[in-house]
């Protein structure tokens, strides 16, 4: 056992992981720039009251998973490092004035974010996300947008088949009201209720509905639901965000019981599971609008829509998926091969292998130079294992300005001046890639 270990919940990202990560930032990062999202970045912990006011005191996020930052007390502080980016990002359009920019904007984030969950597969501590959000426009057609790019992402990465779960969970005109008569149902079976949902009964009755406990889903599955008690006002807008879903063949399926774990939605609220999953399988990814943060945060009342997809849980998805396709194994993919290893038969000449390499990486090639003192035989093997397309082999002739250029998979050679070398190497490289 070593002594120490990643914390609880957190885990190293080694270059197998690493590597496809990036490459799912890559996608998320295009995608955004392509719709017109800027990138922007919030600090990695806040004011833990931008979160307790923003998400909602009463959630498992804000009751249970903040992580708090060892503050100076002394000088009043209170840090939470950020559970999830939209509390923060609404906090800097407040900060900003952001209010006076053209409408809406537009911005993404992709990051990590910490909750003090309990950990399991596909649950942990510390996470990445990629987050969109839409702040100043009402919909319904941003929120149709919103859940294409969401659902685009999904298919270039190579999961073509997620589920989408929609819903509209109705504004403070006709909450209130359906609220009373959840909380009536929830009275009548509360001998069935586990302690804390009796309690948010009491509290925040909504995220009853949210329960990871097993023992709620019968109870859940008769609750009452909220698209049965939409105002006009959120019931047209709801049918309108479908209508453009529709004209955009995004393909959804209605829960009427998605509320999403916190409190800031109002009106859209979506959620996104891998192919096949079943009912207690985790979100690949959610979001929805959220029409009253940016006031709860200090600034005026504006609209806002987004989604968060969980970078972690998309990486699981693909590795465990039986049938990947083209774009899945793609992403997955190790990392490519060096061009080229500097080998030499000089083993104590590290020098000149390091030179030659330098000169080759610097005409923008990808190559490793063998720094090991180690026989020629041992250095060409290594180059082999590391699916290098070439060596390049400083010998006796270098002398007279010449190396040995081996082409590794057809077991030739032949020999080429050190000043050709870079474009030799290049024009090899793309008769080997196209051959
Ligand atoms: P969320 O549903 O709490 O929403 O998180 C979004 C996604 O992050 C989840 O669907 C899941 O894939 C991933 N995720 C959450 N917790 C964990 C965890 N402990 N380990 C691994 N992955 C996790 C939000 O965070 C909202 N800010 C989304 C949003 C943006 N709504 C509007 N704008």
């Amino acid at each position: 056992m070593p002594t120490f270990r990643a914390p609880r919940g957190t885990r190293d990202l080694l270059p197998a992981e690493r590597v496809p990560m990036t490459r799912l930032e890559r996608v998320a990062a295009d995608l955004a720039a392509r719709y017109g999202y800027h990138p922007m970045e919030t600090p990695l912990f806040e004011d833990a009251a931008v979160f307790e006011r923003g998400i909602g005191a009463v959630t498992d996020v804000v009751e249970k998973e903040l992580f708090f930052v060892g503050a100076r007390a002394d000088e009043g502080e209170r840090w939470a490092l950020r559970p999830e980016p939209t509390a923060g990002i609404a906090r800097a359009y407040v900060q900003h004035g952001m209010q006076t920019w053209p409408q809406p904007v537009k911005v993404t984030m992709t990051g990590s974010m910490f909750r003090y969950d309990r950990p399991q597969a596909g649950r942990y501590r510390q996470f990445w996300q990629f987050d969109v959000e839409a702040i100043g426009d009402p919909g319904p057609a941003v929120d149709a947008e919103i859940i294409e790019l969401a659902a685009r992402f999904y298919r270039d990465v190579g999961l073509p088949d997620v589920k989408i779960l929609l819903n509209s969970i109705g504004d403070p005109a006709c909450r209130p009201a359906y609220l009373e008569e959840m909380t009536a149902y929830y009275r009548r079976h509360e001998a069935r209720l586990p302690p804390l949902e009796r309690e948010r009964l009491e509290r925040n009755p909504l995220r009853i509905l949210d329960s990871k406990d097993p023992a709620m889903v019968d109870v859940n599955a008769g609750a009452p639901s909220m698209t049965d008690g939409l105002c006009e006002a959120c019931a047209g807008h709801f049918e309108a965000v479908r209508a453009h879903l529709d004209a955009l063949g995004i393909g959804y399926t209605l829960e009427p019981h998605l509320v999403r774990g916190l409190d800031y939605y109002t009106r859209t609220a979506f959620e996104v599971y891998p192919a096949g999953a079943g009912g207690q399988q985790s979100a690949i990814g959610g979001g929805g609008r959220y029409d009253g943060l940016v006031e709860l945060l200090g600034g005026r009342p504006t609209p806002g829509i987004g989604f968060g997809i969980g970078l972690d849980r998309v990486l699981l998805a693909l590795q465990e998926r039986a049938d990947r396709n083209a774009a899945a194994e793609a992403i997955l993919a190790p990392e490519p091969a060096p061009l080229a290893v500097v080998v030499g038969s000089d083993p104590a000449d590290t020098a000149t292998r390091l030179r030659l390499a330098t000169e080759l990486r610097g005409a923008g090639l990808a190559v490793r130079a063998d720094l090991g003192q180690r026989k020629l035989g041992k250095q060409l093997e290594a180059a082999a294992r590391d699916g290098a397309h070439f060596a390049v082999i400083v010998g006796d002739e270098l002398a007279s300005g010449q190396v040995q250029l081996r082409d590794l998979d057809a077991g030739t050679q032949r020999p080429t001046p050190v000043t050709n070398l870079a474009r030799d190497l290049e024009r090899a490289a793309r008769t080997h890639h196209h051959g």
